[in-house]
């Protein structure tokens, strides 16, 4: 099975070696296609309509949706609400939760030491607005979440456990099914999945989980769309942070009230486009034996890639040889020479890398790596990809 030809940008870019997806994929034909014929067919703004384009508009608009929850195992697609990227969805859980006093002064909110920025810095607004504590759970040896550390700080006060469920640093991949077990009923349970979404099927049930954020530029689809699922107990507790258009049913002089769910939460037009991409990259997904295929290819280019790594003696990898939880990224450091020289070099070759701190300051200060190299894989990477890799990598060393 030849994925890479699915993906125009290589027929379009021959010499191109795409080392990048983590921060986002890139689009089968099967997505671009798709977009072209919505909008080509039946684009129209959704709710609200009496024509057939809208309600062809609105079918493919909540099909989305239903696949998105089919997905996660959730109970209803009501209980999805696209927002625009992360910062968005994390932002209004947290106000939410502050709008709505669920979190109020001295509560406590636990994070990993390895968050993104889009978990961490939410909270800290929280902090500095209403003066929640916020304590970090560290990380072993293995950079696997420290459950010691974890049970040692998970006292009364915590009201929100928010970790992510695989790093964008170490690439370790959290067992938060056991956090979902030890979490008590008094306690929210957060998960950033944008990083555990492209590599295998989430389960909110198992996860006990109470709100997902993940992002879909990183799984086939384009960027813009973000996806929020919670429960819609909580749904119906929370106050939206933004509250106009869709989000509202009746205004008059002195009041409004809010519509139903999921169209309380997504105020004004809907990122339409990119929803309906969204559908189609998970057809896409699908039509190559669904995640099965993903886990193969995965197995096969991380065990290749690790081998060379192991043999460049003066490559430090930032990630756990001895754990087998991991997804197919590497993130490294070569003491003498700049991570953003590394990437510089690798870009004057066609190979795409990142370089830098990879939105992770906390963590990677506490470990005292300035900034890393970034080197990611996906189903359309192939060995020969990554022998170009080392053969530069070589030359740089
Ligand atoms: C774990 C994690 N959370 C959040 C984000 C933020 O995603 P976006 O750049 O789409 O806002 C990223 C992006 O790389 C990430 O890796």
């Amino acid at each position: 099975m030849n994925i890479k030809k699915d993906f125009p940008i290589f027929e379009n870019n021959p010499w191109l070696i795409f080392l990048d997806s983590t921060s986002s994929t890139q689009k089968p034909k099967m997505v671009i296609e798709w977009i072209k014929y919505y909008l080509d067919n039946c684009y129209s703004n959704i709710h609200r309509w009496m024509y057939s384009i809208a309600t062809k508009s609105e079918k493919m608009y909540v099909d989305s949706k239903q696949k998105v929850a089919d997905m996660i195992w959730a109970d209803d697609y009501k209980e999805i609400i696209y927002t625009y990227n992360s910062t968005y969805a994390s932002n209004i859980l947290t106000w939410s939760l502050r709008l709505s006093h669920i979190l109020k002064k001295w509560d406590k909110v636990l994070l990993s030491i390895v968050e993104h920025h889009a978990n961490i810095v939410p909270w800290l607004i929280l902090k500095d607005e209403i003066g929640i504590e916020i304590e970090y759970i560290n990380v072993d040896e293995n950079y696997d979440l420290d459950f010691d550390d974890f049970t040692k700080k998970y006292d009364e006060k915590v009201k929100v456990i928010s970790l992510t469920h695989v790093s964008n640093v170490t690439w370790q991949v959290f067992d938060l099914e056991r956090v979902g077990k030890i979490k008590r009923d008094d306690t929210l349970f957060v998960i950033d999945a944008s990083q555990s979404i492209p590599h295998f099927k989430l389960d909110v049930k198992k996860l006990n989980a109470d709100f997902i954020f993940f992002t879909w530029h990183k799984i086939l689809a384009d960027a813009g769309i973000w996806v929020l699922w919670w429960k819609t107990e909580l749904l119906e507790k929370l106050t939206p942070v933004f509250s106009w258009g869709g989000a509202i049913w009746k205004v008059d002089e002195c009041s409004f009230t809010y519509s139903k769910l999921p169209n309380k939460f997504e105020p004004g037009t809907p990122n339409l486009t990119w929803a309906v991409s969204l559908l189609k990259a998970i057809e896409y997904i699908e039509s190559i034996w669904w995640f099965k295929k993903v886990e193969e290819i995965e197995n096969d280019l991380v065990e290749y890639a690790l081998e060379k790594f192991k043999l460049r003696k003066s490559v430090k990898l930032i990630w756990s040889t001895k754990s087998e939880n991991r997804v197919w990224v590497f993130s490294f450091v070569i003491e003498w020479i700049h991570s953003h020289d590394v990437a510089d070099i690798m870009a004057e070759n066609n190979i795409c890398i990142r370089s830098g701190m990879h939105c992770a300051h906390p963590f990677l200060n506490k470990i005292w790596v300035a900034h890393t190299s970034r080197m990611s894989l996906y189903i359309y990477n192939t060995r020969e990809d990554i022998d170009r890799f080392f053969e530069i990598l070589d030359k740089i060393l």
